[in-house]
């Protein structure tokens, strides 16, 4: 029987997505599913070679969908789906102009990211990074206990501190779950920047202070975000706006007992400006889990180097459950953007 020729389309996926996952898009009829096999970041190269004529891709935030990529697909490219929430990586005004639709990873990956944020606070507070190294290089036994020895604020209420103010550089969805998480700690106050000419927020941040028996929930300007947060945690896109917000002016702002947590992109914090308020005693401590121009972050790194420092290498979202929501709906954003209905994996098997 004559009909019209079929149309097989090139969709190319930068990482294997595991056994789970990756049916959702070899099981597809039509789809001819180009997969870059390491297990390493993909090779600019290949991915330059492989992307000629491909109606789809899958890719990391660590691959760049710049021009020269775009280019390089031609005119056939019709989706990017990108496995994170975060999307410095691409250049959304090109993939714009060509009329490609954009997908991304929200909510899926809020919780774990909330949770980490968490974990980083305490830690930073705690020293964590200080006390761990002491008892692997064996010093245990020669520091012993000490009534005032290896403490740090705590980041709970108490008689003696009845009040705490925690900040966000941002105020998105993984800010108000941190914010959520943080209220048994007995959390008293809640400041907050968002972007320039966004909505006004008042009835939701009254909203949001009653639901959580806080003293307030208040939209500040940044000056403010800095001189009054106990906790400042920096919740905010990365790319160009955002880039270095957090430099030595707004650092020398800050308490000296002041905990700050970067659990968003590293461009949006000055880590040589980090390093040295740390080293200078100008705020108690730090935790992040991205550093400008990650990977490249080695035991000589200003901020790996400093004690009151906990680095972790990227792993926010880290979750078995997480990651593999993310992939699924990274694979679904790329069927959508293909007119392809999404499905779940047939099995969760972890
Ligand atoms: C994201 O999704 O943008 C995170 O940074 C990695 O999970």
């Amino acid at each position: 029987p004559s009909g019209p020729p079929s149309r097989r389309r090139k969709v190319i996926v930068t990482r294997d997505l595991g056994p789970n996952v990756m049916p959702l898009l070899h099981t597809r009829k039509g789809l001819d599913v180009v997969l870059w096999r390491e297990d390493r970041t993909v090779d600019r190269d290949w991915l330059l070679q492989n992307i000629a004529g491909a109606s789809g891709v899958l890719v990391m935030f660590t691959d760049k969908i710049d021009k020269d990529l775009l280019d390089a697909a031609g005119p056939a490219l019709r989706v990017v789906s990108t496995m994170s929430v975060g999307y410095e990586h691409a250049d959304l005004p090109q993939i714009a102009k060509r009329e490609i639709r954009f997908g991304y990873t929200p909510d899926v990956l809020t919780s774990a990211v909330a949770d980490l944020s968490v974990m980083l606070a305490l830690m930073a507070g705690r020293i964590a990074g200080e006390v761990i190294s002491l008892v692997q290089e064996s010093k245990w036994p020669s520091v012993s206990w000490a009534p005032f020895g290896l403490c740090g604020p705590q980041l709970s209420t108490t008689h003696l501190s009845p009040t705490r103010t925690v900040g966000f550089l941002g105020f998105g969805r993984i800010s108000q779950a941190t914010l959520a998480r943080l209220i048994p700690f007995g959390i008293t106050h809640c400041i907050y920047t968002s972007a320039p000419n966004s909505p006004p927020t008042e009835t939701r941040d009254t909203e949001l202070a009653t639901q959580h028996k806080l003293t307030s929930v208040r939209r500040v300007d940044i000056d403010t975000l800095a001189r009054e947060s106990d906790v400042l945690f920096v919740l905010t896109p990365g790319g160009e706006n955002t880039r270095h917000l957090v430099d030595e002016s707004f650092l020398r702002k800050m308490k000296r007992s002041s905990v700050l947590v970067n659990t968003s992109r590293g461009t949006v914090v000055d880590s040589s400006a980090l390093a040295k308020a740390l080293r200078e005693g100008w705020i108690w401590g730090a935790g992040v889990d991205v550093v400008e121009g990650e990977p490249q972050v080695t035991a000589e790194h200003p901020l790996v180097k400093e004690p009151r420092c906990v680095v972790l290498p990227h792993v926010g979202s880290g979750t078995f459950e997480t990651r593999l929501g993310m992939a699924t709906l990274a694979v679904n954003n790329l069927l959508a953007g293909l007119d392809i209905d999404g499905q779940m994996p047939a099995e969760l098997d972890l």
